[in-house]
């Protein structure tokens, strides 16, 4: 864990050839646990063998499930039941993955066991209240530092959790999903209204696995009278890691690429929205559904972009892909502006602060606001830039150096392997200059 990763990118370059990017994160976490709480086996392709993911299964190996794999992407899970967890011997250790926590907070306040959710540096910075409170109306006990941070003490309330009618206060899948299993274990109904659309693959997983689910506008239910068969799922690529190479392909000229197999689950796709809306050229070619999920392969060619003012109703639907969207925005003509975005300050880093300083470190116009950023597209230069220890960003300063005039250095690029170890690699043979330096 002490060996620092540095990426170094030598300016220019264009994308071309065609690619499958690994999994999808949030997929993944949620089929190891819902496989875990199903009755019977459930096989799993397509799993996102990355840190995050990977936290999440350890935490269920910990409570007793046995996991086998993974191998290509491949899982086999035994499922346990939904009363079948076993209290864990140790803490369990979530690394960087809010979702792990978040989702697990709902899953273990309502066992028959008490737990402790613990995490990096990153992820014990991160508010956790946003579970912690609506789970507490519910009748949990958790226990948090007096910032509402992890390490999370969970004290188990098997049997005594009570539905709540949430109308959440911000667009968060994490809390939704965090609520619903909860829900799962508790008297009555839950229901979660959410103030605009978040991605809702744990209400599809559910329904995959045959747990009623009722969903009426932007209200979704769920109550404890119900158990889950096992299925066989199969993960599409992640558009969230798909879209480090649409924005690379739409930003360097003579680019031609082909992203397969991608799930364009529509609570998912602002990023193609937003891309689209400056100007590029992406085509969504080959739709399908697997396993409840649209899958669709992406063919994305160079072409110029222009500034926007991005629609605040896409915001939630790209929320992990703003720390590129920045950089597609600074290769863009004109002006491109994002509000109603504070939820980055809360990621993995501070995801406004952070795309600001190095964007002017490389010499870009690109101005933070307390809900999001202003940027004049213009050239962009070279220079040392952090990442911060947060995944996107080191990938999204790797892209950058396809536009750049001179190298780019990015520090702390470790937690890439939280949900993209494969990129290094891949961007290589996709067309970017990239070396990189562990020390
Ligand atoms: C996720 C939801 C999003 C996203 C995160 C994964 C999920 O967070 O940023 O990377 O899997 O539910 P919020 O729901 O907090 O916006």
């Amino acid at each position: 864990m002490s060996k620092s990763i540095t990426f170094q990118v030598q300016p220019g370059g264009k994308l071309q050839g065609e690619a499958r990017v690994p999994g999808d994160k949030s997929m993944s976490h949620r089929s190891i646990m819902l496989g875990s709480l199903a009755e019977g086996v459930t096989h799993v392709k397509g799993f996102l063998e990355a840190e995050d993911a990977l936290a999440t299964l350890q935490a269920f190996r910990d409570m007793g499930v046995e996991i086998e794999g993974p191998v290509n992407g491949e899982l086999t899970i035994h499922g346990v039941g939904k009363h079948g967890l076993k209290e864990p011997k140790n803490e369990l250790y979530l690394g960087n993955s809010g979702t792990s926590m978040r989702l697990l907070s709902g899953l273990l306040a309502g066992q028959a066991f008490n737990t402790v959710l613990t995490g990096d540096k990153s992820l014990s910075g991160r508010p956790m209240k946003r579970v912690t409170e609506p789970l507490a109306a519910m009748g949990a006990e958790i226990e948090t530092t007096e910032k509402g941070t992890a390490p999370l003490r969970i004290i188990g309330k098997a049997g005594q959790l009570q539905g709540i009618d949430y109308v959440m206060p911000i667009a968060s899948a994490q809390v939704k999903s965090c609520l619903l299993l909860a829900g799962m274990y508790a008297q009555g109904e839950t229901s979660v209204t959410e103030p605009a659309p978040t991605r809702d693959h744990t209400e599809r997983m559910l329904a995959g696995f045959n747990y009623p689910v009722k969903k009426e506008g932007s209200k979704v239910t769920i109550t404890a009278d119900g158990s889950l068969t096992a299925a066989d799922i199969d993960v599409p690529s992640d558009i969230s890691s798909a879209a480090f190479f649409l924005v690379g392909a739409s930003i360097a000229p003579g680019s031609d690429l082909l992203l397969k197999h991608v799930g364009i689950n529509p609570t998912r796709t602002g990023v193609i929205d937003i891309l689209k809306l400056m100007g590029a050229n992406i085509e969504v070619l080959n739709e399908r559904t697997v396993g409840g999920e649209p899958v669709a392969d992406l063919y994305v060619v160079y072409s110029p972009l222009k500034g926007i003012d991005i629609p605040e109703h896409l915001v939630p639907l790209a929320i992990d892909e703003f720390p590129v969207l920045f950089v597609a925005a600074a290769c863009a003509e004109g002006q491109t502006r994002l509000t109603g975005a504070e939820e980055l300050r809360v990621k993995e880093s501070d995801r406004i602060q952070v795309m600001a300083d190095g964007l002017q470190i490389l010499g870009v116009d690109a101005q933070p606001t307390a809900d999001g950023m202003v940027i004049q597209g213009g050239p962009i230069g070279g220079g040392e830039v952090i990442s911060h220890g947060d995944h996107r960003i080191a990938m999204s300063f790797s892209i950058a150096g396809l536009r750049a005039s001179a190298p780019i250095t990015i520090h702390d690029c470790e937690n890439v392997n939280t949900s993209f170890p494969e990129f290094r690699d891949l961007a290589k043979r996709l067309g970017v200059n990239l070396t990189c330096r562990e020390d």
